[in-house]
């Protein structure tokens, strides 16, 4: 569809007053961006028709909320699955959409596989190199990036988090990640991606030494991913402050899972009356901190769930009351908040 002009698209957005969502056609949210506007997604999502028709209609990259991690691909023999990665890549081919692959190695998944290997540190080194090839050699052609290394670092920005991959390889687990990718795809824009990087300036600091540490070892380091997983109680500021911070690199930029929740800053309220004006202001400003980035550096910005009852905050505990974090309403209907989001873009 051609790119309405993003004067057009709020005309055609501002029919709906502020309180209320837009109901009827509304242009697609990729016509706002001068970027690539992701969405994380799923097979089991995809029987659902308004899922899919909505997906294909607003966004131009997909990243697999989990199917292409160790979790699912990585047998227990060491063999490796890719029968759901592949739709969401077939998916995506077809509405001629990028994919994202999310993600090689994180502290929080390495398998039983791995774990057997851990007192051969050559046999291990080995397997380690072997995985990050083989599944990058299985996509090579069909993503737009990959998350090498995800959240490498701990939350008070002290070290670098424990983990199997650092507890047999050391720190240089990093670097090895990083040159494994590259020699397995050459071409393939390599990212460190990590949360939190807003809510902790200590942590972002030390992000930020990882990454110069990186650059100056040579390591093939391309994109910088801050997750923006944030709760509407965030400071006002913190989001423009971090990008800023990270654009400082020189590296290109992705805000790759941007939610915003009412339930983790109501705590136990039972409504959300007193968050929704922040989230609607949270949601601004990371439009606009991040439209307002040099061209060059937007790698993209990805939305961590279309509906909200698609988001992983409801799947995770219900608990008394749903959670709204994302830009759509359980009926897919675009919600005030994502109005605003798509008017500051
Ligand atoms: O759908 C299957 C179900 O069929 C099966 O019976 C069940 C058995 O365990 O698993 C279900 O899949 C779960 C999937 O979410 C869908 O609900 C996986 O177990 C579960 O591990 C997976 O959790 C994902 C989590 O990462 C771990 O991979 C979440 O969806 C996903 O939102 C979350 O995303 C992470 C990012 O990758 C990194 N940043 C933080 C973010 C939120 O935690």
């Amino acid at each position: 569809m051609a790119a309405l002009g993003a004067g057009m698209g709020a005309a055609l957005l501002s029919a709906c007053g502020r309180g209320e969502a837009a109901t009827g056609a509304i242009a697609p949210l990729k016509s706002h961006a001068p970027f690539p506007l992701g969405v994380c997604a799923m097979t089991a999502q995809m029987g659902d028709p308004q899922w899919a028709a909505m997906i294909a209609t607003h966004f131009d990259r997909l990243t697999p909320e989990w199917e292409m991690k160790m979790e699912y691909i990585l047998q227990p023999d060491g063999s490796l699955r890719f029968d759901a990665p592949d739709r969401i890549v077939q998916q995506a081919r077809n509405y001629g959409q990028s994919v994202l692959g999310h993600t090689l190695i994180w502290y929080a998944q390495d398998g039983d596989y791995f774990q057997k290997l851990k007192g051969n540190r050559p046999a291990f080194e080995a397997a380690y190199r072997a995985y990050i090839r083989d599944v990058m050699t299985h996509y090579i052609g069909s993503v737009d990036g990959w998350d090498v290394v995800n959240e490498p670092i701990l939350d008070d920005g002290s070290d670098l988090r424990d983990c199997l991959w650092r507890e047999v390889l050391g720190d240089a687990y990093i670097d090895i990640a990083y040159q494994a990718a590259h020699e397995a795809d050459p071409a393939c824009p390599l990212i460190l991606n990590d949360y939190n990087l807003e809510y902790y300036p200590a942590k972002r600091k030390r992000f930020l030494s990882l990454v110069e540490g990186m650059l100056t070892r040579g390591v093939p380091l391309h994109v910088l991913g801050t997750q923006t997983h944030i709760a509407a109680d965030l400071p006002r500021g913190a989001i423009r402050e971090t990008l800023r911070d990270l654009a400082a690199t020189g590296l290109k930029i992705h805000l790759s899972e941007l939610d915003i929740s009412l339930k983790e800053a109501a705590k136990n309220a039972l409504d959300f009356k007193d968050y929704r004006d922040a989230q609607h202001a949270l949601y601004e400003e990371a439009a606009e901190a991040y439209a307002a980035l040099p061209s060059a550096q937007q790698f993209g910005l990805t939305i961590w769930g279309l509906r909200d009852k698609d988001s992983w905050y409801n799947r995770k505990d219900r608990g008394l009351i749903a959670d709204e974090p994302l830009l759509f309403d359980d009926a897919g209907q675009l919600k005030p908040v994502g109005q605003a989001f798509v008017k500051a873009l």
